[in-house]
């Protein structure tokens, strides 16, 4: 299949370690790992999978694989010092992976936020100042890569860094609070739609995307009104607040409404949404499992900030690791709604730039792992992008979480997502997985 591009996705803070090399400064990520019960055996990413010195066997490996492409982030951190000025140190080290990669024949994606804020940044993203300075850092990283790196995705899984951060406190920096966690992602979407202007503006034919991500949300009883309500609040500030307001809609009325008193009314200013609903490129979709959902009885700190009584309900289905019901079905309905509903009327092809799943692998005497679940995984989800693309859904290709296994965040180093495996002495081996996603490359096959 020629249309369709095949590759894999880490990010900086989940695999580079070295964190305190080459001038690179503290992000929240460090500061929160260092909370006690923030993230699980106390794990940090002081090393992580050492791929900023182990970079070019990744590289290495990739090439073995046949990926095509290669989704990475960068750390502001590492190349933007507290008084602003650009770290050459830290920006020598993306070039050089820059370079590596196109040498290796694979195309770089380059994503700009991957949720380690600086944490010299006052009041994080609750500053708008902060979405100033996402702009000016992405110039930063255009001056020295831009003439090489045509693939720019600003954010990754705004939701995320908002609502679990600010919202659910289960992520960096770790506040609870609605109207918080809507003042966030209202700066970070602002933050987005301030760098893509910056970078259109300087070049013109850069590619410029933004990476959501979807859970879908299915009533627990599809005849019960409250459950029907819940849903639509779920899916209101997990989906729509963030795809109508790129897309160039606007927030959703339902959303502010339902936000009530929590809504950040003055953070939100005549203007913001016409610069955040600056025209895309591409939209990146991250899928991992669908919801079912009822209404329960809020039970402390919700991310779903209009919708603190969601519960969410087991369906039986099979689970992964990390106790996600594993819903290959879900996906393509999730495809197409995508493709019906915002990326097909703006003409904005799709790539799914996340879908993966953490086992609970088992090396065997040389360490590798048979890790037939994962393939099994990975083989519906993508016989259900074969299946969207055949409704009609324009999804151009699949990066697959993750190349290596890292730092889940709060779950530490015990989730494996990877691909390959990395052990105690930080070796890499690559799993049956690896092997059946090469074949997959190189046949050009979407389903079994
Ligand atoms: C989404 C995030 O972008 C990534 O960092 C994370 O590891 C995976 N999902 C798995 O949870």
């Amino acid at each position: 299949m020629t249309d369709f591009l095949w590759g894999a996705a880490t990010a900086a803070f989940q695999i580079e370690g070295a964190s305190t090399e080459d001038g690179r400064e503290a992000s929240i990520w460090d500061v929160f790992c260092q909370v006690p019960g923030a993230v699980a055996n106390g794990d940090d990413g002081t090393v992580a999978t050492d791929h900023y010195h182990r970079w070019e066997a990744d590289v290495a490996l990739m090439a073995g694989l046949g990926l095509q492409a290669y989704r990475f982030s960068v750390a502001w951190p590492r190349v933007v010092s507290a008084d602003g000025t650009p770290n050459a140190a830290g920006l020598d080290f993306y070039e050089r992976l820059v370079d590596g990669l196109l040498a290796a024949g694979i195309e770089p994606w380059l994503t700009l936020y991957h949720w380690d804020l600086p944490a010299s940044l006052p009041g994080g993203w609750l500053n708008r100042a902060t979405a100033e300075r996402f702009a000016q850092y992405a110039l930063v990283v255009h001056d020295r890569l831009g003439d090489r790196v045509r693939r720019w995705t600003t954010l990754n899984e705004p939701w995320c860094s908002s609502m679990l951060s600010y919202g659910a406190g289960v992520h960096a920096p770790g506040h609870a609070d609605p109207t918080e966690a809507l003042t966030a992602a209202h700066h970070l979407l602002l933050g987005h739609g301030l760098a893509a202007r910056a970078l259109r503006d300087a070049d013109a034919s850069a590619s410029i995307g933004i990476t959501l991500n979807y859970t879908p949300a299915v009533p627990a009883d599809p005849t019960n009104p409250a459950y029907i309500d819940v849903v639509r609040r779920v899916d209101g500030t997990a989906h729509r607040l963030f795809t109508d307001a790129v897309f160039g809609r606007g927030y959703p009325a339902d959303v502010v409404a339902d936000a009530g008193a929590a809504w950040p009314a003055e953070a939100v200013r005549a203007g913001d949404e016409a610069v955040i609903g600056a025209p895309l490129d591409f939209l990146g979709v991250n899928y991992y499992t669908t919801e079912m959902v009822r209404a329960g009885v809020p039970a402390g700190p919700s991310p779903h900030v209009t919708a603190p009584e969601a519960e969410v309900v087991p369906r039986g289905l099979p689970t992964t690791d990390m106790g996600w019901e594993i819903d290959p079905d879900g996906f393509a309905r999730l495809l197409g709604r995508l493709h019906d509903t915002w990326a097909g009327p703006a003409g904005v092809p799709i790539y799914i730039t996340e879908n993966g799943a953490a086992c609970a692998d088992e090396p065997d005497a040389d360490g590798f792992v048979d890790d037939t679940d994962r393939i099994a995984y990975l083989d519906a989800h993508l016989a259900a992008v074969e299946e969207a693309r055949g409704a009609g859904a324009d999804v151009r290709g699949y990066f697959a979480w993750t190349l290596l296994d890292n730092f889940e965040w709060a779950f530490g180093y015990a989730k494996r997502f990877g691909i390959v495996r990395v052990d105690e002495e930080l070796r890499r081996i690559p799993k049956a997985s690896a092997r059946w996603f090469a074949q997959q490359i190189a046949t050009g096959r979407l389903g079994a």
